[in-house]
């Protein structure tokens, strides 16, 4: 497929993905979210890729939500499809083997935000907007944000948000731990790429397992969950990688992970 709403361009051991319809703040729609399906797929299949960036391109936006041209014609039974098919496609990226960095340059409204949310680390600049104004709309998050949104930041922050459809700046977003870092506009893709780099040089296996045992714990019980983390803890030790970062540490030098 050739692609129309996306930009992807490798480096050495990560990619970036910008989403690009500037003129339409980078709004979603069900073409580009098909690409953002397809894309990420591959990466994630890529073994010479092992960190993936998101962002979007222009200087104003992340991602200003879905595109709401289209979401204006959906019924009930249309609007379950057009949810489900937006959800299992972030739960894909959610749930990659590689670390997917949302460095979130401008508004990340309603499917933005729930984009960021879906991936594994954010960091944004202080020009960022973030919000749900899917109630000012007359419909509700349809991408996972009214399950992601408690989960990061509590269920009063979500809700007063949710239900308000207020937007907040990075400062407020940072206070609530819905990013990890807030950066000035030119350096936030300097930073996404240097922690795409420290990324792409840990060991892969790890990361993947960190990654399963974080996603697939979360919502179980304790006991459960912490049976994912010690089956995930065997699977990291029978790794080569294991062997190599232990006896590299032994031998007082640098690791070099093969993902094995
Ligand atoms: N879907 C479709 N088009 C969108 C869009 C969206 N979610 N967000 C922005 N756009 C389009 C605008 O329609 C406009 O297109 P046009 O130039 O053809 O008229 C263009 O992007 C620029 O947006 P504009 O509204 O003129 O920019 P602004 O700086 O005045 O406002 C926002 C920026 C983000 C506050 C405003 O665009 C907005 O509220 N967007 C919708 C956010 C939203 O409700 N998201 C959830 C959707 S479910």
């Amino acid at each position: 497929m050739e692609l129309q709403n996306l930009l992807v361009s490798k480096r050495n051991s990560y990619a970036i993905v910008t989403v690009n319809r500037p003129d339409k703040l980078n709004a979603l729609n069900s073409a580009t979210i098909a690409e953002l399906e397809q894309v990420m797929q591959e990466l994630n299949k890529d073994k010479s890729i092992r960190c993936i960036i998101l962002t979007g391109a222009g200087e104003k936006a992340f991602v200003a939500g879905a595109d709401i041209s289209q979401v204006a014609d959906l019924n009930e039974t249309s609007g379950k499809e057009f949810s489900l098919r937006g959800q299992n496609t972030f739960r894909h990226i959610e749930l990659m083997h590689k670390p997917v960095i949302a460095a979130i340059n401008g508004f990340a409204l309603g499917g933005g935000c729930e984009l960021a949310m879906a991936c594994h680390i954010r960091i944004a600049s202080t020009k960022a907007k973030f919000g749900q104004p899917e109630i000012n709309l007359g419909i509700i998050p349809g991408y996972g944000g009214t399950q992601r949104f408690p989960r990061l930041i509590g269920l009063s922050n979500a809700l007063h948000l949710l239900l308000t459809g207020e937007m907040i700046d990075a400062a407020r977003a940072h206070q609530l731990g819905l990013v990890s870092e807030v950066l000035e506009p030119e350096k936030l893709m300097e930073r996404a790429e240097a922690l795409a780099s420290l990324l792409a040089a840990k060991a892969p296996l790890a990361v993947r397992y960190i990654l399963q045992a974080v996603y697939r714990g979360a919502g179980t019980d304790l006991d459960k969950a912490l049976n994912i983390e010690a089956t995930c803890f065997g699977k990291a030790c029978a790794s080569e990688d294991m062997h190599e970062g232990t006896a590299a540490f032994l031998e007082k030098r640098k690791p070099e992970f093969k993902g094995k």
